[in-house]
């Protein structure tokens, strides 16, 4: 079928290409003549696992293709996905519901009496289907046509491979027209993945609830981090041994400097305003805000700490990622815990390597750190190593090489890459998170 995505971001563009790959037309469009002219030159914009090699197969077999024209790009369209941002306001931290509803109106132009179904594949507040229905209809009468839910659940890093190996698709459907052909579109999948149907407001909560869910899970091993180093526990003997209870499960489990990235903060945000808005007390969400944010200025703290006694420091910080697999720095716990770092040592000198982030990380930091070509770059003259992304190459350091780098051998790993004993057997003082 012909499917047309509006937005080509970490969303649109990895399910453009997966849907495409899966034998679809494919029409991406996107309001950046920049990116659609890139795109359209065979340049993939974002990095993904996987995802360059079906792009450029499916760019070349013509299954894909990219426009700027919503009229181009509709024309006889039989499912329009809106995958544009749904980004926190800058005031009231709801989400900004400004590109879903301007999309809506520019659909609705180009809608005509031939079914369409359009489906929100963004992250929205529970209710926006009813909203782009009324634009829709408002401003179009004649158009024919269904809205779904049909919320993503791609992890940056993975986006691929979790659009060919999803565990459900959710379809917030209140038409069996509509159900019908999301039915149609996902018969490849056919008995690999579970179809769940529910209403439309139904999906437009699961995807906040499993998205807050999950960062309260971090949240929650983060919190007892904190509880083993004073207990004298090990975070990761007990994280190890609440994930073999299958009720836990082990994943989401690991430690580090907090969650981030472009979709847990602003979905916990949004899902703590849409509380409020419906009144009801999400305590829990509420306080994994806060406790979250704390932790990245916790994370600063420890830093300046482990180099309070040495005279003009200099730190040398390995990862700028919000996570590794993928070169997104938006909000990064590692450019957070950055720019507390200077903003409490306004004339502290920092070295920052990342293998994907450095393009974007310079967009947020600009010449606040000095870039490093590799690890080693980094660490020269260092006086201490900050492991803020769980990058594997920096599990896989030459210790050995990094000492004869660096000034003094300080390693602080916040996110468990490197061994406390190995550590110390190469001459380091070690200090870790979680024991
Ligand atoms: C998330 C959801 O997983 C995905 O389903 C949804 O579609 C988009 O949001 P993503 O934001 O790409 O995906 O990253 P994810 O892998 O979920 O990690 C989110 C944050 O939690 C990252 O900062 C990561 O470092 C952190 N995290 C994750 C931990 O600190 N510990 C963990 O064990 C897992």
């Amino acid at each position: 079928m012909k499917i047309t995505i509006i937005g080509t971001g970490y969303v649109g563009l990895p399910t453009g290409v997966g849907f495409a790959e899966l034998g679809n037309s494919v029409w991406c469009v996107d309001q950046d003549p920049n990116k659609i002219e890139t795109l359209n030159n065979g340049t993939v914009t974002i990095y993904e696992e996987g995802l360059e090699e079906l792009f450029s197969k499916n760019l070349k077999s013509g299954n894909i293709k990219f426009t700027t024209s919503m009229k181009e790009g509709l024309a006889d369209t039989d499912l329009i996905m809106i995958a544009v941002g749904t980004p926190p306001h800058p005031e009231t931290q709801e989400a900004d519901m400004k590109y879903i509803y301007a999309a809506a109106a520019e659909i609705a132009e180009h809608l005509s009496d031939r079914y369409v179904v359009i489906a929100t594949k963004s992250t929205v507040p529970v209710g926006t289907g009813d909203e782009v229905e009324s634009i829709i209809k408002s401003k179009n009468p004649m158009a024919n046509f269904d809205i779904v839910s049909l919320p993503e659940f791609l992890r940056e890093g993975f986006a691929v491979f979790d659009f060919f190996n999803p565990d459900r698709i959710v379809v917030g459907s209140n038409n069996e027209k509509a159900s019908n052909l999301i039915n149609k579109l996902y018969l490849p999948f056919d008995g690999k993945t579970k179809m769940h149907f529910v209403s439309r407001r139904s999906s437009e909560t699961i995807k906040y609830a499993s998205n807050a869910f999950l960062a309260m899970k971090v949240h929650y091993i983060n919190e007892m981090a904190n509880f083993c180093e004073k207990s004298g526990a090990n975070i990761f003997e007990v994280a190890e041994g609440m994930g073999l209870d299958s009720r836990i499960g082990n994943k989401f489990l690991n430690p580090g400097p907090g969650y981030g990235g472009s979709c847990f903060p602003k979905d916990t945000l949004a899902m703590a305003h849409m509380g409020r808005k419906f009144d009801v007390d999400l305590n829990l969400i509420e306080s994994t805000i806060k406790g979250n944010s704390d932790r990245q200025k916790q994370m600063a703290k420890r830093i300046l700490n482990t180099i309070k006694d040495v005279k003009d420091p200099t730190v040398a910080v390995l990862g700028l990622s919000f996570k590794s697999g993928t070169d997104d720095c938006r909000e990064s716990p590692a450019i957070s815990i950055v720019q507390e770092l200077l903003f409490l040592a306004p004339s502290l000198k920092i070295k920052a390597f990342d293998p994907k982030g450095i393009p974007m990380a310079k967009t947020l930091l600009g010449n606040k750190v000095e870039y490093a070509t590799d690890s080693y770059d980094a660490l020269k003259g260092a006086d201490l190593m900050a492991i803020l992304t769980e990058w594997p190459e920096f599990k896989s350091l030459n210790l050995d090489e990094a000492k004869s780098c660096m000034r003094k051998n300080c390693i602080i790993d916040l996110r468990g890459m490197i061994c406390t004993d190995k550590a110390r057997d190469y001459g380091f003082t070690y200090y870790g998170i979680g024991k």
